[in-house]
Formats: structure tokens, C-alpha cells, sequence
């Protein structure tokens, strides 16, 4: 059993006057692409910000032999090829000082005891009173032998009453509803849910914070966001890369594990949930797992009723030719992996009941958006005189996620003139216009949070079995399907199927002019 610690239900608030603990920063596959391309930089520049404490050190684990030296020169250049930050050469010293590396093979247990007398050294040089925060930022293959190593060496287990140990897991967290289960259970087995930090970095965007903030700290949008005003509710995460060299991962997963389990039901649940009592941990998490144990099951006989699939053939994407799905480097030539889902479900509770929720995402569409469009009912009678042509739209209110990072609300206005002519204009908030910070890489917020011990942004182990739970029946359903999957040109915005999917609810898929010029 793990052993208790209190329970670590900061609020997100008081991060900001607060310095994290020193502590050694663990991360399993160091020389993999997460840390070079996320990891290493988000945490160069809390170190820039003064958000780290004076005293850390950042300890990279893989298999590849090297030595400190070598491991900070890589990282470095990780740094200069993926990150978008300058980096001043005697900056840079400074930072390396705290990195450091060991090479050892983590799925074996004989290994941990050469890597816990490292830690062990380090802890007692640079005074980080055996505070430890271990990463898996490895293929989720090897996440049950590390947590269990770690448990077997002894390295889950607190230095000192005042220590502490936590561990942040990437995704994906499991591949469906039996494995994420036995995942929870492995890591629980070793760590008591207050350490565990399993990672989304999709919380970590500011853009999906400040949905929280919109809806709580104004008082002005909840009266209307339920069922009375609201007609349906799109959420779209499109992508214009493919599947870049994820080939062996991605043609197991698709985009419904890849994409809707974790990002787009996160965002779901953001859009859905009731306010928290507070700002913490519990409140927030608790809330959320509400919505999904509110959603109605797709089951697996209506998955093909409630879904669509699509995988990318050749075309082009912004201007450039790509290729299929299927001619991409390992990719079976008959694969049946969606590159594209769309899905509708409803929630069934006092504040959603009836209204629709549409839920898209895929690789290779026409244009990188990520949007909660909020469809609003038509008005209840028109006063205005109108021609057929003259359509008055409903009020819509798009939470642009990225790369615009934007609120807009869509009413009616009248055209100058003599006669009454009405059409639909916008109300436009943007972050780069109102704010001159720029906003943090998520990697940075979660990777903070961890260190301070907020898990406010992480999710839970009831939510992720909530999450799969939703899932892995609509996978099961797909299994059965014996019909090829439909296809889309790369660049397109799905596969005509998806069209046809809201045509039958006598609804369009968004497409902002914005995303067609
Ligand atoms: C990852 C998926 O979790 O999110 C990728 O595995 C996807 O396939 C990525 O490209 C999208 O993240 P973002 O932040 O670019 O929207």
C-alpha cells in the first residue's frame, strides 16, 4: 500500500505566490521526442521566469549510453531545433548544471539499484531533501514496468516525513476501458491518487483554462448556457499534420483513442460541467467526472448509428501534395485506423438533456482549428420582414482553442440604411490583442502544477475509467463493421459521410469564413 500524505488539494490561485519545493525531476525517456521537444524547453523557461526553485535537479533515464556532458549538449540542441526561445549561452550554462543523466535499461530491476544510488548521491550534494517527481515520458508499453520497478527498488517510497514523491504519467492511459483499469490499478499499487499526475496537455492550454473563467467569473453567459437556450454544441480539434513518425503507435490507436478519449472529452467536460464549489482538485475533478457519468452510452450496435470514421487518401494540405494514410512509413497497406471520427452523444442531465453534442477531429483536414462552438436557438418569432435569401442566423459563441485563440459571439445587426436589413457580424476577443504576455507552452503550466502539487489540471483515475467506459464500446462496435472505412483526400474537412451524419439531424458542420480564405 502507498504510504499517505496529506491531501494535496492546492488551489491553482495560490500557485502563483508560491515557489515549488526543491526536488529531483525523474524523466524516463529522456532522449525520446516529448522531452527534447516539450519537456527540456517548458522547464528551460519556468527556469528563465524564476518559477523553478534555486535548487533542482532534472535527472534523464534511457537506455542510450551518455554522460552528463553529452546529455546536456542533445538537450540543447533540442532546444535551439523545436523551441521557439532564445537562449542566452551563459543562461544556459547555469540551467545544464542541473541536469544530469543515467543510462540504464528501466524495464529491469537490477538496474534501479545503481539508479537509486545516484539519486541518492545527487540528493545529498544539491540538498533536494529527497523530494522526487518521476515522468514517464515513454511508450505506454513500458509504463507498468517502471512504476513497478520504481515500487520493488523502494523509489516510491517517501525519504523523510517532510518528503515527498509524485509521478506524472503521459498519455495514452490505456488503450481501452480493461487495460486503463489495470494500468490504475498497477499504478495505485505503489502511489496513492494524490501523486499521481496523468497528464493532458490539453488542460494545460490557456485557451481551455480561460473556458472555466469565462463561464465562472462572469455572470452574464451561465443563465444561458443550458437547454433552454442552447441548440446544439460542436467541438472540433483539426488537424493539418499527419501522423508525422508515429506510424507503429498511431495505426493501433486512431483518432477516437488518440484524440476523443483524452483532448476532446476534456473539453466536453469543461463546456458541460456544473461550477465547482471551488477552485481545487476535488471540486473541479469531481464535476467533471459528473458529465461523463451523465453521458447516454453509445453502444457498440449503435456505433456505426452515432459515428463516423475516416482515413486520408493522397491530396493536398496547404498547398503541398501528401500522401495517403496508407503509403505512410509504417502503415499496413490494407489498414482500417481512422484518421478521422466524428461523433454525437447526449448528456443526460437537467441542464443538457436533448441538446446535441457533435464532437470532430482529424489529421490531414484542411486547416489546424481547434473550436467549442455554442449554437444557440433560433429567436422564438421573427419581427423583421425577411426575403427567402435572408436568412437570420441563431447566436453562436466560438471558443477558439488554438491557433487563433479567441472568443467570438455571432448576432444580427441591422445594415445602415433606410430600410431594415439585418446581418450577422461579431463580437471579437482576442488574447494576442488584449493581453502582451505570451501565452505559456502547456508543458510549462503542468509541468509547475506537478511540482507544486496541484492536480487541479490532471485527470483523475475515476475519470479516465469514466472516459474508456465511453469509448471502448463504440471501438468494440467498429470491430464488427465489415464495410471499407470511408475515405477523405487529405486537406479536405472529413469524409462526405460526416456531412451526410448532420445532415440527418438537419444540421451543417461549422466552416467559418475565417477558415476557408
Ligand atoms: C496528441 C496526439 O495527444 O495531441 C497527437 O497524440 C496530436 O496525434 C496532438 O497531434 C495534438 O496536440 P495539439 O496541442 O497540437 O493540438
Amino acid at each position: 500500500m502507498p504510504t499517505m500524505q496529506p491531501t494535496e488539494n492546492m488551489s491553482v490561485e495560490s500557485r502563483g505566490s508560491r515557489m515549488p519545493d526543491p526536488c529531483a525531476l525523474i524523466i524516463f525517456g529522456a532522449t525520446g521526442n516529448l522531452t527534447q521537444r516539450k519537456l527540456i524547453p517548458a522547464l528551460f523557461k519556468l527556469w528563465q521566469n524564476k518559477l523553478l526553485p534555486k535548487i533542482f535537479s532534472i535527472v534523464g533515464i534511457a537506455r542510450k549510453p551518455l554522460t552528463d556532458e553529452d546529455f546536456r549538449k542533445t538537450t540543447l540542441e533540442g532546444i535551439k531545433n523545436y523551441a521557439d526561445i532564445d537562449v542566452d549561452s551563459s543562461q544556459w550554462a547555469s540551467f545544464a548544471q542541473s541536469l544530469f543523466y543515467v543510462s540504464i535499461n528501466a524495464e529491469e530491476l537490477q538496474a534501479y539499484e545503481s539508479l537509486s544510488a545516484r539519486l541518492d548521491a545527487l540528493d545529498q550534494e544539491r540538498n533536494t531533501g529527497g523530494n522526487r517527481l518521476f515522468y514517464l515520458a515513454v511508450p505506454p508499453q513500458e509504463y507498468v514496468p517502471i512504476v513497478k520497478n520504481l515500487g520493488e527498488a523502494g523509489l516510491a517510497r517517501y525519504k523523510s516525513k517532510k518528503s515527498w514523491i509524485r509521478i506524472i504519467i503521459e498519455k495514452p492511459f490505456g488503450r481501452d476501458l480493461e487495460s486503463a483499469r489495470e494500468l490504475n490499478r498497477s499504478v495505485t499499487r505503489y502511489y496513492h491518487e494524490d501523486q499521481i499526475y496523468r497528464i493532458d496537455h490539453y488542460l494545460g492550454k490557456e485557451t481551455v483554462q480561460n473556458i472555466l473563467v469565462f463561464r465562472f467569473a462572469n455572470s452574464i453567459f451561465e443563465p444561458i448556457w443550458n437547454r433552454q437556450y442552447i441548440d446544439h454544441v460542436q467541438i472540433m480539434a483539426a488537424e493539418e499534420i499527419g501522423i508525422e513518425n508515429r506510424g507503429r503507435y498511431y495505426d493501433t490507436a486512431g483518432a477516437l483513442r488518440d484524440m476523443v478519449q483524452n483532448h476532446l472529452l476534456q473539453l466536453v467536460c469543461t463546456t458541460a460541467m456544473e461550477p465547482p464549489s471551488s477552485f481545487t482538485a476535488t471540486a473541479v475533478r469531481d464535476e467533471k467526472a459528473k458529465v461523463l457519468q451523465a453521458i447516454r452510452p453509445i453502444t457498440a450496435q449503435y456505433s456505426s448509428e452515432c459515428t463516423v470514421r475516416g482515413q486520408y487518401t493522397d491530396g493536398s494540405v496547404c498547398g503541398e501534395s501528401v500522401p495517403a494514410y496508407r503509403k505512410e512509413q509504417m502503415i499496413a497497406p490494407n489498414s482500417q485506423t481512422e484518421t478521422y471520427v466524428a461523433l454525437k452523444f447526449l448528456i443526460d442531465n437537467w441542464r443538457w438533456a436533448e441538446v446535441p453534442f457533435y464532437l470532430r477531429t482529424g489529421k490531414r483536414l484542411a486547416k489546424r482549428v481547434t473550436e467549442i462552438a455554442i449554437q444557440f436557438k433560433r429567436t422564438p418569432h421573427l419581427v423583421f420582414a425577411r426575403t427567402p435569401e435572408e436568412h437570420v442566423l441563431p447566436n453562436l459563441l466560438a471558443l477558439g482553442i488554438q491557433p487563433d485563440e479567441n472568443i467570438q459571439i455571432q448576432f444580427e445587426a441591422k445594415v445602415p440604411g433606410p430600410l431594415i436589413r439585418l446581418r450577422p457580424v461579431d463580437m471579437d476577443f482576442k488574447y494576442s490583442t488584449s493581453f502582451s504576455i505570451p501565452t505559456e507552452e502547456a508543458y510549462e503550466r503542468l509541468l509547475l502544477d506537478a511540482w507544486l502539487g496541484d492536480a487541479t489540471l490532471f485527470a483523475r483515475s475515476d475519470w479516465i475509467e469514466l472516459a474508456w467506459s465511453f469509448i471502448t464500446p463504440i471501438l468494440e462496435g467498429w470491430e464488427n463493421l465489415h464495410e471499407p472505412i470511408p475515405t477523405y483526400a487529405a486537406g479536405a474537412w472529413g469524409p462526405a459521410e460526416a456531412d451526410a451524419f448532420m445532415a440527418r439531424d438537419n444540421r451543417k458542420w461549422r466552416l467559418s469564413s475565417k477558415w476557408t480564405d
